[in-house]
């Protein structure tokens, strides 16, 4: 079987830090290896993924890395919240139950699935997204920034050596699992970024033609 996230060196010296507020940086770095890993990224789907995950310090590194986005307002309109180890199955168990009181004639197998939901990454990181109502900034400029986040976080969670997914799936929308998780009103799940090594071959998807969906404007005379 071919590997794949697995042959790939995990970068677990890799800890670049972020610049001080009021330090230099530059305008633009222009970086072949940062375009080839945009032009070549692939999720790896959840159900494909196995360990090792990162260790905690590369997850410090991975969410340092993801708040370095374009935050209109500087609002931060986001935060996470990491399942990892036990956590996981725990997490199960609460989904198992709330899929059950919305589905009470849901077979065993059904209701398996959902349990062991979060044990199929060694970690995954909940991007909450939270939005201050009736400010400058729309709600809208928040909640991109969210959507940003979570790409950045996939992008860094594969520049660290590891395998990454972003997904919803049900229990990102179901009022008892927002609860469960301490979620605030107003607050909603932008994504769970799944985080892990596989196994199995990646291969490339189709991808829409980026001239196909680009016009260029004109003044009309
Ligand atoms: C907000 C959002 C939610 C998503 N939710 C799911 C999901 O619940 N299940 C799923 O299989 N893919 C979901 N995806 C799609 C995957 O993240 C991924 O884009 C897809 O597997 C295609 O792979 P690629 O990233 O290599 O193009 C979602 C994507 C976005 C942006």
């Amino acid at each position: 079987m071919a590997k794949q996230a697995n042959d790939t060196p995990r970068n677990s010296r890799f800890a670049v830090k972020p610049p001080k507020p009021g330090e230099q940086v530059a305008p633009a770095q222009p970086s072949e290896e940062t375009l080839r890993l945009l032009l070549r990224r692939r999720s790896v789907v959840a159900n494909n993924m196995t360990g090792p995950g990162p260790s905690d310090a590369q997850i410090k590194q991975i969410l340092l890395t993801a708040i370095r986005v374009p935050d209109h307002g500087k609002l931060a309109p986001w935060r996470f919240i990491v399942f990892k180890g036990p956590a996981r199955k725990d997490f199960g168990t609460v989904l198992r139950k709330a899929f059950l009181e919305t589905n009470p004639s849901a077979p065993e197998a059904r209701l398996s699935l959902e349990e062991h939901r979060f044990t199929r990454a060694p970690v995954v990181v909940a991007v909450v997204s939270r939005v201050t109502e009736n400010h400058k900034i729309p709600v809208w400029e928040q909640q991109l920034s969210a959507g940003a986040v979570c790409q950045s976080m996939l992008i860094a969670t594969n520049a660290m050596g590891f395998a990454s997914q972003w997904i919803t799936e049900w229990y990102a929308y179901d009022p008892t699992i927002k609860i469960a998780m301490g979620l605030n009103p107003g607050e909603r799940i932008a994504g769970f970024v799944y985080m892990g090594s596989t196994d199995q071959p990646c291969l490339e998807r189709e991808r829409p033609s980026a001239s196909d969906l680009t016009t260029h404007w004109r003044a009309r005379t």
